[in-house]
């Protein structure tokens, strides 16, 4: 066939395919999956792929989604990015050293291409919602062949279909979406355990924050697609779920028929044979009277909570566009506390913020030592472009914010292993994730808490419940022994 004819028979493609969706991304894996088959046969071996996460839960639950997708293409999971044929990155942007991350494994992938020129590479995620971004690719990573954004990421086995069928670059990026689109393949990581999105976007705009203009506005899905989907993953052997969204708190609000974060989880509660329920994040101004009842009147939902406070000064706690004082933080904590006195307590935690006085971060050290959380993730503000925050002028020194993150760590560390021992001589009940990384005779598995255990005991028990007694507390996790009647 000349290129010419190529060209025609292709085109002829695109316009056979269907246009709603899913049905055209499943024509388009289908048409995929020919000419992967294709090439296998030419090179005598099944295509690889590589599918490597950066960034939140979001992006890991979307990596799965593009893996269940090459998956059906025909591809087969390669053991590292330098055998397989097809290297995708799903990126993150929420701080500078996410994206430093990206162009340096990305110069790597480049030399490896040079000596495997049939080797394919493609960019998607958050970091290519950034115009900026996306020309630098264009101009000095001309070897990048496929780059998509957080809109479109359905369209994945149609653009995957594009790049064969062009042999170019292929770069397609929306600024923004209404759609959502449902029951696109999925490859989970763990059979027992998924992410279940129940909402995309933010509307926050916390000043600092780059998610609401890479993730777009706040969409929530159907509830009736969420119940589904939980469903048949548990029919699939998943026994907790995940349910995921920048702002889970305001869960429901556009829907056509509102309906709240509280009333969702009352309907996800009811899901025979789903064990345990988790959820990601909570934003503080949003966290109502309800959701706590709930939480403390359920059985599956786990006893761990993530509120991220971000910083103890009110002042700065203004400045960043949260929308809650520091009083009316640790009021809810109290709130929260009242309700479930065992509940375990994360939140997320940023030094440095523009205009950040060593009063404003003494503030933050006193909510730590108030709250006592079981863990805190602490950042270094980074400014992104495009946020108020990064046009602010007083930006603190990097010395001072480090000194400061270091003060903060060290505070937030010997706290947590004070309230992470406490449960020791208890008998807690774990699902079993794995082998353990360090000793192949233990199990690793995790609380209701989220606490990590290390215990005796047989492959078989991955992906159940058991019991465990806590023999020892080692700071962040807990060595343990099988109860008895285990
Ligand atoms: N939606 C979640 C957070 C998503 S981003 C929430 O509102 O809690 C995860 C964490 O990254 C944030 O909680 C914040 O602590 C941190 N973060 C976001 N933007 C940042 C920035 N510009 N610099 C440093 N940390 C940042
Ligand atoms: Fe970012 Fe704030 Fe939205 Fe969280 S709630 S994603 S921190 S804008
Ligand atoms: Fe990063 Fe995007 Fe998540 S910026 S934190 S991967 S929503």
């Amino acid at each position: 066939m000349s290129n010419q004819e190529n060209k025609t028979e292709q085109s002829k493609i695109y316009k056979e395919a269907p246009v709603t969706e899913p049905e055209r991304q499943y024509y388009f894996i289908e048409q995929a999956r020919k000419e992967a088959e294709k090439q296998s046969r030419e090179l005598g071996r099944p295509l690889s792929f590589c599918c490597v996460t950066f960034g939140c839960q979001m992006n890991a639950r979307d990596s799965e989604k593009l893996t269940g997708i090459l998956e059906q293409a025909g591809y087969v999971e390669a053991e590292n990015e330098e055998e397989a044929d097809f290297v995708i990155y799903n990126t993150c942007t929420v701080r500078e050293n996410a994206n430093t991350r990206v162009y340096g494994r990305l110069g790597q992938l480049g030399r490896m291409k040079k000596q495997h020129p049939h080797k394919m590479i493609a960019l998607c995620g958050c970091m290519m919602q950034e115009p900026e971004v996306v020309e630098k690719l264009k101009k000095s990573y001309r070897f990048v062949d496929l780059i998509f954004g957080t809109h479109n990421i359905f369209k994945f086995a149609e653009l995957l279909y594009r790049r064969f069928e062009t042999g170019q670059m292929v770069v397609d990026i929306w600024k923004d979406t209404d759609k959502i689109v449902e029951d696109l393949p999925v490859e989970r990581k763990y059979p027992f355990k998924s992410g279940v999105n129940i909402m995309f976007g933010c509307n926050n705009f916390c000043s600092y924050c780059i998610v609401p203009y890479v993730r777009g506005r706040e969409r929530s899905r159907n509830p009736r697609d969420i119940i589904r989907e939980i469903k048949n993953l548990v029919a699939d052997g998943v026994v907790e779920v995940m349910l995921l969204g920048q702002n889970v708190n305001s869960y429901g609000k556009n829907l056509e028929e509102p309906m709240s974060f509280a009333e969702l989880l009352r309907q996800v509660e009811q899901i025979e044979g789903l064990k345990r329920i988790r959820f990601m994040t909570s934003h503080p101004k949003d966290l109502s009277d309800e959701l706590i009842e709930v939480m403390a009147e359920s059985k599956k939902i786990c006893r761990h909570l993530h509120l991220p406070v971000q910083s103890g000064s009110s002042r700065i706690l203004k400045q960043m566009n949260r929308r809650y004082t520091k009083e009316q933080y640790l009021e809810l904590v109290e709130k929260i506390r009242r309700a479930m006195p065992d509940i375990s307590l994360t939140t997320d935690i940023i030094v440095g913020f523009p205009g950040e006085t060593e009063e404003d971060f003494e503030e933050t050290l006193d909510v730590v030592r108030k709250v006592r959380y079981d863990s805190a993730f602490t950042f270094l503000y980074s400014p992104r472009t495009g946020t108020p925050a990064a046009a602010m002028e007083n930006q603190v020194p990097e010395a001072v914010a480090k000194e400061r993150f270091d003060r903060l760590l060290k505070e937030v560390q010997e706290i947590a292993s004070q309230v992470c021992a406490v449960h020791e001589g208890t008998t807690q009940e774990v699902l079993v994730e794995s082998v353990s990384e360090h000793d192949p005779s233990l199990l690793t598995g995790r609380m209701s808490n989220n606490l990590l255990v290390h215990f005796p005991g047989e492959k078989s028990l991955i992906g159940t419940l058991v019991p465990v007694y806590l023999k020892e507390a080692k700071g962040f996790y807990y060595m343990g022994m099988p109860a008895d009647g285990a």
